[in-house]
Order: structure tokens, then sequence, then C-alpha cells
């Protein structure tokens, strides 16, 4: 197993489905009166945020509890950080508390790489800047595995900001390596030339949702994220929606049995209206409940289950 989890190209197709395979057997703990495992009594997990969160940060803490860890939870609002305190001396004062995991969100790109430098624990990337989020791409995969039977073959739309994604980044990964097709559909403004090829080769490109829709077994919405945009990318939100949202005539184009998911959190009637959102298609509340298996399976491989 691997130590750190920074990347969807850090697993391969073996690491990543022991972990989708590992979190199927932790979701029959969710379904238990008690919720828990006494897998990780005694470690100490800290949630290390700089950003923020509800999902994500919710669906780690839950994971670790779970499994019986320690849990604490820091935000750099409240914290030291607000005093200047730089991400060095903080992973310093992690150390002397022996975290054995670090679960990072961070807005600069490549944080979670830096501390896994300055820690003897496991760093696992939560979301950093606009690079990557390796364990909502397994939360997707394992989605996708649950309620289509496979991975292998699957063809996946990533639909929107996908610049500004870092869910989107770490799909192309993790999907490629698994063995799905994925193409990528937005704005040109909000499609890096370079992503696609440089990312994960035989990953398409198309301007055009319409075109694409009837030929997926998935469709996964991503959010506009405004507050990383200081320009104009595209000319008003009707205008995106009108092109790039989805809504009930769009999703009637697409096969019987695909699926519809966002990673939350939706701007619902911009990229997503209410009656995609909360229709029988829409995977949206399944993905959260598979979040916190997901995570932990991470944690207990990283930290437990290995033979490090
Ligand atoms: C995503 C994120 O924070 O990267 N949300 C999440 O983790 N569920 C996507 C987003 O913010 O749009």
């Amino acid at each position: 197993m691997i130590r750190h989890l920074l990347s969807g190209a850090d697993l391969d197709a073996a690491t990543a489905t022991q972990i989708l395979d590992t979190a199927a057997e932790m979701a029959t703990v969710a379904g238990r009166e008690v919720k828990k495992l006494p897998a990780l009594r005694g470690r100490t997990v800290v949630n290390l945020f700089y950003e923020d969160s509800t999902r994500t940060r919710i669906s780690f803490e839950a994971a670790a509890k779970r499994l019986s860890a320690d849990v604490i939870n820091f935000s750099a609002k409240g914290s030291s950080v607000a005093k200047g305190e730089s991400l060095k001396d903080t992973a310093l004062t992690l150390q002397a508390m022996g975290a054995d995991a670090v679960v990072v969100r961070h807005p600069a790109s490549g944080a979670p790489h830096r501390l896994a430098n300055w820690v003897d624990g496991s760093v696992v990337n939560a979301g950093d800047g606009t690079h990557e989020h390796p364990t909502q791409a397994l939360l997707d995969a394992y989605t996708m595995r649950s309620r289509l039977g496979r991975i292998a073959g699957l063809h996946v739309a990533v639909v929107g900001d996908v610049l500004h994604s870092r869910v989107a980044r770490s799909n192309v990964l993790l999907l490629s390596t698994l063995g799905a097709k994925v193409t990528l559909v937005g704005p040109p403004t909000l499609i890096p030339v370079d992503i696609p090829q440089a990312l994960a080769p035989g990953t398409d490109v198309s301007y055009d949702l319409d075109t694409v829709l009837p030929g997926v077994d998935v469709v996964m919405m991503l959010r506009v994220q405004r507050e990383r945009m200081n320009d104009s990318y595209f000319p008003s939100a009707r205008e995106y929606a009108r092109r790039y949202g989805l809504d009930g005539p769009r999703m009637r184009r697409l096969p019987e049995h695909a699926i519809v998911m966002h990673p939350g959190p939706m701007n619902r009637g911009m990229e997503i209206t209410p009656e995609v959102a909360d229709s029988p298609r829409s995977t949206i509340v399944e993905q959260v409940a598979n979040g916190v298996s997901v995570r932990m399976a991470v944690l207990y491989l990283l930290l437990g289950g290995n033979n490090r």
C-alpha cells in the first residue's frame, strides 16, 4: 500500500481496486446499529482544513470515528494560521502531537505534497487549489461501480468548469487507470488546452453537450467555481445554463441506464436543474454516503491495513 494519497496518479489499477473493494466492506458497517470498528483505536487523525468544506470534512471525520481513531479537527479560522503561522510550522506542531494521518485541504495547489515532506504520518489530499481531490475520484468510481456494475469500458462525460476543478483532474487520472473513457465538455474558455493529453492520453474534448449525451453511461456535472474566477469566462449565467446546464429535456437524451453525478455543492439552476438533481438517475446523495465508506477504506489501508 502507498504511504500518502496525494494524487489520482498515485493509484495503479490494483491499488484503486483494493480501496474500492475495502470500501464495499466498510459500507456494511454503515448499515449496523453500532457503526464502529476498532481498526484504528489509539491512532490519531488530524483534519487540517484551510478552505471551506461541508461534505469532505464531515465525511473524513465520520470515517475516522467509525474506525475508532482519535480525531482532531483543525480549521485555519480561529487558529494561529490567522496570526500568520506557516504551513511548515503548523506541520511541525502536528508532528509533535503524534498525528498518524493528516487530511489536508488547502487553497494552494501542491500544499499536501509539501506537507508530506514534513510529517512522518500519512498525508491525504482532501483538495488542493485547482489541482487534485483523489478521494472524490475514488468515491465517484465507487458510485459508478455500484450503480453500473463496472468501470472499465464506461464512457464518462465530465461537464462544465474543468479549468478550476480538482475533481475533474483526479477523475480523469483515476478513470483512465481503471479503463473508462472520459470526454471533457464545456466552453472552450473553461477547458485547458493541455489538460486532456497531459493527464491521460485518450481523453476527448467536446464543446457541444447535446451531441455527447446520447453516447455516455455517466454524466458528471461540475460546479461553476465563481470564487476562483477573476475573469469572465462566459457571457452570463443564463447563457451558460442554456448551453451547458443539465435540465430535464437534456437528461432525456441520455441512454436509459445512464446516471447523473455531481460532487456538490451544486448551483441549482446553473449547471443542473432541481428536476435533474432530484431525479432517480441522480446519484448525488449516494455519492456523499459512499464518500464515508471510501474514506474509511483509505484511512484503514494507509494506517492500519498495510504492512509498512
Ligand atoms: C468539490 C471541491 O471542493 O473540490 N467539492 C467536494 O469536495 N465535494 C467541488 C466543488 O467545490 O465544486
